[in-house]
């Protein structure tokens, strides 16, 4: 959706803000990622806050709901969460500014190592039980080989959308943002959506793959588990291509092809 900058929020929304965060001095959009319908990062009286949010009426405001709700069990590269509004047909969320840059994930990257360490940590958390949470054997069923959603189910917290662009570099730091699919499942599927975006970036399959190794969960699943991933990923990625055929959508669904026949042979 189109992101329009925060000053052109209703005047009570941006009052609510105000009461959350003392007079706002400036207020500056970022790029990246496409469901915010603002995305900005604002200097204010009491220091600075990056705020997103999404109408209320959008198809994806539920989203919102599940970023807050998994904030406070998230690690520490994950930056902490403030407040939550809604009114007036706006959904917000105020969040600790992360001052960095997208990852870049390109072969021989300096980044790559920071992406490792920042989902290691990840990889050692567990999906809360007491909130409500997507669940990876749901989210994959429909376009997993029939019969074996089982292997995607687990008990690891997954983020599952590593785009370069939800990965911000600060320092010796890589911090992950964007907890819009908080999931429960299998630790390895988050390493393995980690490889196709590798891919995207122009990571030759076998590499990718040999990234995700770099993780005891991946190293601890069964094959079958993996090939049925791959099948998945470039069902999901076949519908998403075909519903619109945007260029980075279509190199996803080549890149998710090529990842399913790595999959699914020998490694
Ligand atoms: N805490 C933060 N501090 C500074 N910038 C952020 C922060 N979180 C996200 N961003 C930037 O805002 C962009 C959009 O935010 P994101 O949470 O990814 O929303 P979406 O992709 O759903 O629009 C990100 O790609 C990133 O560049
Ligand atoms: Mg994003």
């Amino acid at each position: 959706m189109s992101r329009i900058p925060f000053e052109q929020l209703p005047a009570d929304v941006r009052q609510a803000v105000v009461d959350k965060t003392g007079r706002v001095h400036a207020a500056r959009t970022v790029w990246g990622g496409m469901n915010s319908g603002i995305a900005s990062v604002l200097e204010t009286e009491s220091g600075s806050v990056f705020v997103k949010g999404i109408p209320a009426d959008h198809p994806q405001v539920g989203a919102q709901g599940r970023e807050a709700a998994i904030a406070p069990h998230l690690p520490a590269s994950c930056p902490r969460l403030y407040w939550h509004l809604e009114l007036d047909g706006w959904s917000l969320l105020g969040y600790e500014v992360v001052d960095g840059r997208h990852a870049d994930y390109t072969p021989g990257s300096p980044d790559l190592p920071l992406v490792e360490a920042a989902l290691t940590e990840l990889q050692e958390i567990k999906a809360p039980a007491d909130i409500e949470i997507k669940n990876a054997m749901d989210r994959w069923t429909e376009y997993a080989p029939p019969g074996t959603s089982y292997y995607f189910g687990g008990d690891a917290l997954l983020h599952t959308d590593f785009a370069p662009d939800n990965v911000l570099i600060v320092g010796e730091q890589a911090r992950l943002v964007d907890w819009a699919w908080p999931t429960r499942g299998a630790a390895w599927i988050d390493p393995g959506t980690l490889a196709l975006r590798l891919m995207e970036a122009g990571h030759p399959a076998e590499s990718a793959v040999g990234f995700a190794g770099r993780f005891p969960s991946w190293q601890a699943a069964e094959p079958e588990a993996l090939a049925a991933f791959g099948a998945a990923t470039a069902a999901l990625w076949r519908e998403i291509g075909a519903e619109d055929g945007t260029p980075w959508k279509r190199t996803m669904l080549e890149q998710a092809a090529t990842l399913a026949r790595a999959l699914a042979g020998p490694l």
